[in-house]
């Protein structure tokens, strides 16, 4: 292949929802599965699961919950999930306690996912499939993860359908490639740049209004504040979250064993937390009353592992 030849067959990219139905061939779902499985991972520990979709009841629940029925009609469907599940399993049996690190988790896992099902994707589209990434699982994510089982260290990142397109090739315009790629620093767009990009992006929507198009998703009171949310609750249902709330560390500390909090300001800026057991008390320091009261349970579980 020459630079040309790349620039074509990425030209021939664009996302299909609508396909021919036709079922894959053996061989070619082995071929995309096997370079799935040979995208880069972090520390070669593959966190991720895909779920085949095969079952045509589970199939079409699946393109009611993501809103996208493209799910129930395409060759192959799949769900894509970040998971440590299977990396803890790993672990635990060669007698290792898995580590306490879920922001990290999330980082690395959803990495290892894209990586690998985007070398799926590609390999498909040269077989001359195309295909269509859904993160309209995130529509219905709490359902989502109980229809497919998944235990806690997995959550769905997105879906991925993969079939032969019945629809006009459309090349979806893209920015400026130098609003999306800096060098050596990060680079603020002007206003003017900011401008243009709403030009060139126009053709995306049917209206021709890109920022409109956008709010509907990121803007406040659009679909990204409700699915965080949904994230949130199946983030840490899944044991993805941090302990984050003053409401859950005082859960925490209840359990443990200290039943009462104290909280006083220090000062204009910090404060302390003390965490009392009758005759023992323990003092945690901070900005605001979570840090502080992290710190006191620290304190207090340190003391009680010493
Ligand atoms: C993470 C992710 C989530 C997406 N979610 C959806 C979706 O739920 N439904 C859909 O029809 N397309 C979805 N898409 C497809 C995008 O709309 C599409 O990639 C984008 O418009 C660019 O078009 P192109 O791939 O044809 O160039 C998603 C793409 C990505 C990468």
């Amino acid at each position: 292949m020459n630079p040309a030849d790349v620039k074509t067959f990425f030209r021939n990219h664009w996302t299909v929802r609508k396909y021919k139905s036709v079922p894959m061939p053996e061989d070619h779902l082995d071929a995309i599965l096997y370079a799935a499985q040979r995208a880069p991972t972090d520390a070669t520990a593959q966190m991720y699961t895909f779920i085949r979709l095969t079952d045509s009841d589970v199939r079409q629940q699946m393109a009611d919950l993501t809103r996208n029925a493209h799910i129930n009609t395409a060759s192959e469907s799949f769900v894509i999930c970040a998971d440590i599940h299977r990396l803890e399993s790993l672990l635990k049996h060669r007698g290792y306690t898995p580590g306490n690190y879920p922001a990290v988790a999330v980082h690395f896992a959803v990495g290892d996912a894209v990586m690998a099902a985007q070398n799926m994707l590609i390999a498909a589209e040269m077989l001359g499939y195309m295909g269509c990434w859904i993160g309209g699982v995130m529509n219905n994510l709490p359902e989502i993860t109980r229809l497919l089982k998944l235990p806690e260290g997995v959550f769905p990142f997105a879906a991925l359908t993969i079939g032969v397109p019945d629809e006009e090739h459309k090349l979806r315009p893209r920015l400026d490639r130098a609003l999306v790629v800096h060098e050596n620093s990060y680079q603020d767009p002007t206003p003017e740049a900011l401008s243009q990009a709403f030009e060139e992006m126009a053709a995306i929507t049917s209206r021709g209004d890109w920022a409109l198009s956008l709010s509907r998703y990121f803007a406040q009171g659009g679909s990204m504040e409700v699915r965080e949310g949904h994230l949130r609750q199946v983030l840490h249902q899944q044991g993805f979250a941090h302990v984050s709330t003053a409401d859950q560390l005082f859960q925490q500390a209840v359990k443990a064993g200290f039943p009462e909090l104290v909280v006083r300001q220090k000062g204009a800026a910090d404060l302390e937390a003390w965490l009392d057991q009758g005759h023992l008390a323990y003092r945690g320091d901070g900005g605001h009353l979570t840090e502080a009261l992290e710190n006191a349970l620290m304190e207090a579980l340190k003391e009680r592992t010493e």
